[in-house]
């Protein structure tokens, strides 16, 4: 069913039933049309109440139809709001819990709208790059004045029913009802049955006091703050001509702006990304529905930078979490960083005092596993060593209660490894945060050989419930993100061989939109843990080369910020990264130690080189099942690794550069003699849809 039917006395009542959000789906608006067309066809009927059924009025278009002919199948959104705008008898929306988008724009097009408290309302369409194409940027500042619908539709942040229905002179809610709210809203339809002429939204006068000065000003802000997203300056566009233009040319406008955002790159990756993220929660070979163990504590050991972070995680959830170490000393350390972290929060106005006492209340500490026995997750977080996780995990499985699942939060060990120190692998599951843990929003589950599906799914269902979006990732060295990065990594010391220079490459990569370029990032990170893993790979891969400059830098000591020196030079007490001399000195050397002739290096080549890198080496990842999908990869990178979402992660831009352009590139710079051939070796996957001229998605 879409949208059902009833008279309740002089009153017909479509209700939107299209779960989970009563989207406006092909069906569901014919539906709603019929049922304008049957009220007014039927004498006893006076008025039409247009509701939704379940836990929403209507959350908007149904994205399942997205891109598909359906989306525009008529009645299409614009002419069945159009209908009901020019119904002959008054329509009533009477909007509760959710009214997003489309929804919103359906109920602009009613002649009178009842909400109930609390409801949320938004034009949230910005948020996929594109700006609401159904006349709510010309309806909603009629509806509720300028400014506030300019706020609405350039955020996408949903408002209260109750806040709006605040705003003096608002026309956008006619009632709003605490309680009884069908009943109240059919009361409210028959009371107002027989008033003509019906009043329209379309019909309301709509200026803006400072008219040029507002709009010029609410463009540049719009711009400054979403600098390389479109959408935002374009719906002040559509506003000001609610100001300026007739109701009809408004629309008209509007649906142009909003047919040429649709075709920019930056909403495709928005697009992308948020059908992305949704995919990435559902993993093939297990039904959605599984049952999942229930989390209701946990415990971690291990309360350095990882673990602290984590614990914070789900406190913040208030879920209670008991924190174990081996010494006193680093309980208190790791408890005074929390502490710390809180209370920056709290000095800031990002937590309320007494939140942050409900939080610290959930925690409690211990040095004896025997407190872990009520626990129903334990995460590991204690030093990257095989011996002591080995050590950690016997602990663990000889006190966790039967069906107590045991994450790992190891980002190099091998997870079937350490699954294989308990008595109970299908139990034991990888976790990894990424620092700082209670920042960042990635969460790599790393999917064990052995690893129950209903681990796996609770797991998942975890990581949501703590605000993570969790990706699922196959065992292998590095998972998905660091096997990645270290291609990118090696690829972007051949740049320095080659003659460029740190700063260079970062500028670049930065200005291409990445939050931070490769050399910054070591720094912050620490070049020692590249150190230490290049140090293994000669041993396990003596075929694969590097460049020597990494190693050159941390035999200096220069091991990043922690030293005060890294790729850059540091001022005690700042992070600005200074170019150094000392690094360039270096790097000349070097060269002439290997006979290389420096070459200029344009910021399109190093771009290329180094997200190429990052894009072949995902391809031997898809390839391998150990990422599901090439969009798994697109969220680990937007929500890990600071890749600019406009470009909606390195697969995504790849497909736009389109694959058969990106393999000629690879193939050019194979023949690089600086770079290294068989880096460049296109992976099976990527050769093969770049013959067949198909794309990663
Ligand atoms: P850390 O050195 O800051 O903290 C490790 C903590 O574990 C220390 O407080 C130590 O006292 C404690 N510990 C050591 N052995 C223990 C034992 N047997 N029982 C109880 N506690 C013990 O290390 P960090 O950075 O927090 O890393 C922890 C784990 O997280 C490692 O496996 C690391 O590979 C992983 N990881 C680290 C990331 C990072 O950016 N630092 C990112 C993602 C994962």
């Amino acid at each position: 069913m879409s949208a059902s039917y009833e008279v309740r006395g002089a009153v017909a009542v479509i209700t939107l039933n299209n779960p989970p959000i009563n989207g406006l789906g092909h069906e569901t608006r014919k539906a709603v049309a019929e049922g304008v067309e049957k009220a007014e066809d039927d004498p006893a009927v006076k008025a039409i109440v247009i509701t939704g059924a379940g836990k929403a009025f209507s959350g908007g278009a149904d994205i399942r139809e997205f891109g598909s002919p359906k989306a525009l199948a008529e009645p299409n959104l614009l002419s069945l709001i159009a209908r009901v705008e020019g119904a002959s008898k008054p329509v009533v929306a009477a909007v509760h819990t959710v009214c997003m988008g489309g929804g919103l724009e359906l109920a602009l097009g009613c002649h009178y709208r009842v909400a109930s408290s609390g409801a949320s309302i938004a034009l949230p369409e910005v948020k996929l790059g594109i700006l609401p194409g159904a006349g709510g940027t010309q309806r909603l500042p009629r509806a509720i004045g300028v400014e506030p619908a300019l706020n609405m539709i350039v955020s996408g942040e949903p408002v209260k029913s109750e806040q709006l229905a605040l705003i003096p002179g608002q026309k956008l809610f006619d009632r709003v009802f605490e309680r009884d709210f069908m009943d109240s809203a059919i009361a409210f339809a028959n009371e107002i049955a027989a008033v003509r002429p019906l009043p329209m939204v379309r019909d309301i006068k709509c200026k803006h006091p400072e008219g040029d000065a507002y709009f010029g000003f609410a463009r540049n802000t719009a711009k400054a703050m979403a600098k390389n997203f479109p959408a935002p300056a374009r719906c002040v566009d559509c506003v000001e001509q609610a100001t300026k233009a007739k109701f009809e040319d408004g629309l008209k406008y509007e649906r142009e702006a909003f047919a040429a955002l649709m075709l920019t790159p930056e909403s495709k990756a928005l697009r992308h990304a948020f059908f992305a993220e949704r995919a990435a929660s559902k993993v093939p070979d297990i039904p959605e529905d599984t049952p999942v163990r229930p989390i209701a504590r946990v415990a971690i050991i291990g309360a350095g930078t990882m673990g602290g972070g984590i614990a914070m995680n789900f406190l913040n959830a208030g879920i209670p979490v008991v924190l174990l170490e081996m010494k006193q000393e680093a309980l208190d350390k790791g408890l005074g960083i929390i502490r710390k972290n809180y209370e920056a929060q709290v000095k800031k106005g990002k937590l309320k005092e007494d939140k942050y006492a409900e939080r610290m209340a959930l925690l409690s500490t211990t040095l004896s596993y025997d407190d872990l026995r009520d626990a129903d997750l334990a995460i590991e977080a204690v030093f990257e060593e095989i011996g002591v996780k080995q050590k950690v995990f016997e602990q663990l499985d000889a006190v966790m209660k039967p069906g107590a699942i045991l994450a790992s939060n190891t980002s190099t060990l091998d997870l079937d490894r350490i699954a294989a120190f308990t008595k109970r692998p299908q139990d034991v599951i990888g976790m990894h945060f990424f620092s700082p843990a209670n920042v960042m929003k990635l969460l790599e589950v790393v999917r064990g050989a052995k690893t129950a599906p209903d681990v796996l799914m609770t797991v998942m269902k975890l990581g949501k419930a703590i605000r993570k979006t969790c990706v699922v990732s196959g065992v292998c060295d590095g998972f998905i993100g660091n096997r990645m990065i270290e291609q990118y990594s090696r690829q972007a010391g051949f740049l320095l061989d080659e003659g460029c220079t740190p700063q260079q490459v970062d500028k670049a990569v930065e200005k291409f939109g990445f939050a931070m370029g490769p050399f910054r990032m070591g720094d912050l990170a620490g070049n020692d843990i590249g150190w230490a893993i290049r140090k293994r790979r000669y041993v396990e891969k003596p075929g694969q080369r590097y460049s020597k400059t990494a190693d050159l830098l941390c035999e200096l000591g220069r091991f990043g910020q922690k030293t005060g020196a890294g790729w850059y030079d540091y001022v005690p007490g700042k992070r600005d990264a200074i170019p150094s001399r000392l690094v360039e000195d270096m790097l000349v050397k070097h060269r002439e130690a290997l006979g290389i002739a420096p070459r200029k290096i344009g910021d399109d080549e190093i771009v290329h080189r180094l997200v190429y890198a990052l894009v072949n080496e995902g391809a031997h990842i898809v390839e391998e099942g150990i990422a599901l999908r090439a969009s798994d990869i697109d969220m680990v990178y937007l929500t890990g690794y600071g890749f600019p979402l406009w470009r909606g992660g390195p697969m995504n831009y790849a497909d736009t550069v389109g694959l058969w352009n990106v393999a000629q590139a690879m193939k050019k710079f194979a023949k690089n003699p600086a770079d290294d051939q068989a880096f460049w070796q296109p992976a099976p996957l990527l050769a093969r849809l770049a013959a067949e001229g198909r794309s990663f998605s």
